[in-house]
């Protein structure tokens, strides 16, 4: 409590304008008031800051789509979002219950049309209540069954995916690239590497020898070769950090490029293995 609201501000007076949320974060409402405290100060106007909010599982029926983000922007105190997203192209069953379970322990799924989620996203962008709109997990095929949607108003603007050195997403960045979809690479540092979300059979990022290697030439760490690696290849990246000379620390990757041999050294440590595995 209290910990993101100083993370956001400290972030703003850094240069941050990209804030990426979630209902499910329970904490937008900390993120909202540093918003609104910042605009107060004079320090930034609404209009300069960026903030992608998301749907969450349960809210995947068309009806509920245009509810939920009110819901959001209440908590915010937001008059819109930037850009609101599919969290997870699959649903829960709808209710209070945010990850709704059997008595066996099992998820219970929901049967919903991801297209009609998306025709309800689409009404929310014409009432103005988000600017944009996009995706998160989403593979190929789901991306293509929204884009071959008849009478699609709105294709995706952004998809949300699991991107660093050690997943580097070639596939799906080529496929995103050439519809124009930008990539927005979460957990761009490795995770937090919290067993209860995270693969831990995976060995840490930021220990790896050739992101320190080629951070020493640059006098930079590990965790900024990793960010400006993506930012270079334009995969928009979403750093957390709530610890205010690491938020300082992952801004600082604009006075520096890697060279396109370094690129292609980063790009080779790619391993195909996620740390978000999302196995619900
Ligand atoms: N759409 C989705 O399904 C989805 C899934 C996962 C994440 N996300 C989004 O992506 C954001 C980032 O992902 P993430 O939190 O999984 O992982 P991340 O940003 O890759 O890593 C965060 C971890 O790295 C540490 N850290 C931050 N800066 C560092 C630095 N310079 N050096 C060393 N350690 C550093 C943080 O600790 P300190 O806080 O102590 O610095 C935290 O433990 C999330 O906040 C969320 O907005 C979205």
């Amino acid at each position: 409590k209290g910990s993101c609201l100083e993370a956001v501000k400290i972030a703003i007076d850094a240069g941050y304008r990209h804030i990426d949320g979630a209902f499910v974060y329970f904490n937008e409402h900390e993120v909202g008031q540093a918003i609104r405290e910042k605009i107060a100060e004079g320090k930034i106007k609404r209009e300069d800051i960026f903030y992608c909010g998301k749907l969450w599982n349960t809210c995947h029926p068309p009806e509920l789509v245009r509810p939920t983000l009110e819901k959001t922007l209440k908590i915010l105190q937001l008059d819109y979002v930037d850009l609101y997203i599919i969290e997870l192209p699959m649903a829960f069953k709808p209710g209070d219950a945010l990850y709704p379970k059997d008595e066996n322990g099992k998820f219970i799924y929901h049967e919903t049309d991801l297209c009609a989620t998306w025709e309800a996203l689409e009404a929310c962008k014409d009432a103005g209540l988000a600017k944009s709109i996009g995706v998160s997990n989403f593979n190929r095929r789901q991306l293509e069954m929204i884009m071959n949607k008849p009478g699609l108003k709105y294709k995706p603007v952004s998809n949300q995916v699991e991107c660093h050195p050690y997943f580097t997403q070639p596939k799906l960045l080529e496929f995103c690239r050439q519809h124009d979809i930008v990539i927005v690479g979460y957990s761009p540092l490795g995770t937090s590497r919290d067993e209860s979300w995270v693969n831990v059979s995976s060995p840490p990022l930021l220990k790896d020898p050739v992101l320190n290697a080629i951070g020493k030439k640059y006098n930079k760490t590990a965790a900024q070769i990793a960010l400006r690696f993506n930012v270079q290849r334009g995969v928009v990246v979403i750093p957390k950090s709530f610890n205010p000379q690491r938020i300082r620390e992952n801004f600082q990757i604009f006075d520096f490029s890697l060279t396109e041999k370094e690129m292609k050294e980063i790009e080779a440590l790619n391993k195909n293995v996620r740390y978000v595995e999302l196995l619900m």
